[in-house]
């Protein structure tokens, strides 16, 4: 494992440790939207990465949801989600995670997500490959998008925007075998990764949602694209990850649905 790796890991890990310690205790929750919330257990999170990678690479950059940035000149980014699934976690549900990203001049180069509940800790480097819990791990061998189990989300101005994902939604919906929605953006690319899930698209989402996650279900053997196909941009926040075999089915249907 590089240092870069490892150190995505010690963040992810003693973060996580951190989440899983307080969960159940009294939150202060705040309201960044109607219904995008941050608690004090996010930016706490968020301030033991920083200070692990600091210490570290003090000169690279450094840019996290609840705002920690850190800027100059290095080729490195390093793109950190403290937690994943926040609406999960202030109600009780057990599904969130921390995702820890290492980008130089626009390529993933490492990526760590760790859920604390399960102790299920997806790693990856470019060229490496992806592994969970230190063992290897491939994306499903689901041919057709009749049989497959995908994931998604929706954006949190689902109250006031025209793109909201629904229409989307409802187009898989009666074409997949089932979908969830189970409220970590991070979490559904890993499972993505590691099979559980055969495919998985949104829109919307940030670099520190979508980094970790990308390189693991590439570096697993799987496909990441923009809905049309194209290449991704982790600047743009639209995603569509499957195991490759069902991804020109998936990218029909979202080309269609854009019309
Ligand atoms: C959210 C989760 C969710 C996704 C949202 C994200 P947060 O991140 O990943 O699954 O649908 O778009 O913003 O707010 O829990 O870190
Ligand atoms: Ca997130
Ligand atoms: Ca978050």
């Amino acid at each position: 494992m590089s240092d870069f790796l490892d150190t995505a890991v010690i963040a992810a890990t003693e973060a996580g440790r951190y989440l899983k310690a307080r969960a159940g205790h009294k939150l202060t929750i705040e309201k960044k939207g109607d219904i995008n919330l941050v608690t004090d257990v996010d930016r706490e999170s968020e301030a033991i990465i920083r200070k692990i990678i600091a210490e570290r690479y003090p000169q690279h950059r450094f840019k996290a949801e609840e705002g920690t940035e850190h800027g100059g000149n290095s080729l490195y980014i390093w793109f950190v989600d403290p937690l994943d699934g926040t609406t999960n976690y202030a109600h009780g549900f057990p599904f969130y995670c921390v995702s820890v990203s290492l980008v130089r001049e626009n390529e993933i180069i490492a990526g760590c997500i760790y859920h604390p509940v399960l102790e299920e800790c997806f790693t990856a480097e470019r060229g490496a490959g992806a592994l969970l819990n230190g063992k290897k791990i491939s994306v499903s061998k689901e041919e057709n998008l009749g049989d497959a189990f995908l994931a998604t989300g929706f954006p949190y101005d689902i109250r006031e925007s025209k793109a909201t994902n629904l229409r989307q939604f409802a187009e898989f919906a009666v074409r997949a075998r089932a979908i969830r929605r189970a409220g970590s953006a991070a979490l559904d690319l890993a499972y993505v990764a590691c099979g559980r899930f055969d495919g998985y698209w949104e829109m919307k989402l940030n670099p520190w949602d979508i980094a970790a996650g990308i390189l693991l279900v590439e570096e697993a053997g799987g496909k990441v694209t923009d809905w049309t196909g194209g290449n991704y941009d982790i600047s743009k926040g639209v995603v569509l990850a499957s195991n490759g075999r069902i991804h020109g089915q998936m990218a029909e249907v979202l080309k269609a649905s854009m019309v």
